[in-house]
């Protein structure tokens, strides 16, 4: 089943180039897609690298760590290139522009910087950057009105996969997080919007798509007659879809429905990225998370009876206020029940704003570094087990790619995301092939191109 996205096609250009720089999660590269699908239209053509650019614009993330610093940095570094280009333009948008503050502070800081202005303003980037050809600067951030418009342009930078928004912004709340204050109130889009648009997706060669918001599992709690459940159901009849994922589930709205959905749905994939963020069950009251490590090893094991195949990933935070070392013993030991393909693990970082930041009793930066040594180690080993259990599996792996540099290896993913690595050409890159795992690494799964497609998982 050959494969070509159109990623390929695209001609090679001459002209105004762009080029982008994301930082964040997965909903930020969509918006960078969409950014640059705005671009093109105004003109621009794709570039590789900043230096050889017309334009630059950086797509910013405040959810963690010192992310404000490094933008800082990051955009202090431009001027170089403004000096030997004056026709330059330097724009940066994206979540942590979607705070005024932040915003003014880059603005007035960098002069050489002609826009700056917040994601829900995305739909408005080719005024600006007309405006930026005219000689003007704009700081442009409304924090009131976050309002994200579906059909804008875009260009899409996934080989193999597309990503897909089903629902924008998030009601959660949970104590940490900044994500609400910048993204807004869950809006979903319709279920018909979304399964046009996966069909589109289908005629232009794409036969997996992701499905993105920051909750999947509260899809259409602000719509008439719609679950994720439903708008599974709905999608996988897309004729072409072969390859259905879907990111990020809150444990508290994952429901036995859905579950059903996942198991009974051919081309739904068996993964499941399920945040459980600490394994104290009063750190997860303090996140205001809605359940309790009872509550998500259930539906672990609810995911796993139904799905004897599925594989979880999860995010954790340590060094929470309040966490005790017993609090975090809960979460190692919940990290050796659940037994996660991978996680990624965070040092808690206050966010100005959001209610932990105000709590009484913050861990140390020396704890928080020492517990998330303590958790990777953890964690590092059963990834390692858990890879384990391949050898010998066969399983049909989606191409990604292709490095000539090497032997030359080819990689992909199984459907429940592992990845796996194996001898093969570049010429198989988008198509399905059979894998059959025969070394596994600590982070990685090796195989050879099966003779036969009968598959284990
Ligand atoms: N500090 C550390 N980690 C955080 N995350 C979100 N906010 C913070 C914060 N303030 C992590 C959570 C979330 C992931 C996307 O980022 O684990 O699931
Ligand atoms: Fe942030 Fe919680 Fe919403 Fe996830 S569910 S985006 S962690 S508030």
């Amino acid at each position: 089943m050959e494969q070509k996205s159109p990623f390929y096609s695209r001609p090679q250009s001459e002209g105004r180039i762009y080029f982008i720089e994301t930082f964040g999660c997965q909903m930020n590269v969509r918006d960078s897609e969409t950014a640059a699908g705005l671009l093109e239209t105004l003109g621009f053509y794709r570039g590789t690298d900043k230096e050889n650019a017309d334009l630059i614009l950086f797509n910013t993330c405040c959810v963690r760590d010192h992310a404000e610093k490094r933008v800082f940095g990051n955009i202090g570094a431009l001027k170089e290139l403004k000096d030997e280009n004056p026709n330059l333009i330097i724009g940066v948008f994206g979540c942590m522009m979607q705070q005024q503050e932040v915003a003014e502070k880059l603005y007035k800081r960098f002069p050489f910087v002609d826009i700056v202005f917040g994601t829900n303003l995305l739909s408005r980037l080719p005024a600006f950057v007309e405006s930026a050809e005219s000689g003007s600067r704009t700081l442009a951030v409304d924090e009131q009105n976050i309002q994200i418009e579906d059909d804008l342009p875009s260009i899409r930078t996934g080989k193999i996969n597309a990503f897909v928004n089903i629902n924008y912004g998030c009601d959660n709340f949970c104590t940490y997080c900044i994500v609400p204050y910048v993204r807004g109130r869950e809006r979903s889009r319709e279920m018909a919007a979304i399964a046009e648009e996966a069909k589109t997706l289908v005629d232009e060669g794409y036969s997996e798509i992701t499905l993105l918001g920051q909750n999947v599992n509260s899809y259409g709690k602000d719509l008439k007659d719609a679950s994720f459940a439903k708008l599974l159901a709905l999608i996988s009849k897309v004729e072409g879809l072969e390859r259905i994922r879907f990111m990020t589930s809150h444990p508290k709205d994952l429901t036995d429905e859905m579950i059903d959905a996942m198991a009974s749905l051919s081309n739904v994939c068996h993964h499941v990225h399920l945040p459980m963020q600490s394994g104290s069950n009063e750190i997860l009251k303090q996140m205001n998370r809605k359940y309790t490590r009872e509550l998500y090893l259930k539906i672990v094991e609810k995911l796993h009876a139904a799905m004897p195949d599925v594989e979880l990933t999860t995010d954790i935070i340590v060094g929470f206020p309040g966490e005790t070392e017993e609090d975090f013993l809960q979460t190692l030991d919940l990290v050796e029940r659940v037994g996660f393909a991978s996680a990624f693990t965070f040092k808690y970082s206050p966010r100005k704003g959001t209610r932990a930041a105000t709590m009484e009793e913050q861990v140390p930066d020396i704890v928080k570094r020492e517990r998330l040594h303590r958790l990777n180690e953890l964690q590092e080993q059963k990834s390692r087990e858990n890879n384990e259990k391949y050898i010998g599996v066969t399983g049909i792996v989606h191409i990604e790619d292709c490095d000539t540099r090497h032997d030359p290896v080819c990689y992909g993913k199984f459907p429940n995301f592992k990845m796996v690595y194996f001898a093969g050409t570049p010429d198989l890159v988008g198509s399905y092939v059979p894998v059959q795992i025969t070394n596994v690494r600590k982070n990685s799964l090796f195989g050879r191109i099966a003779e036969t497609e009968e598959t284990s998982i």
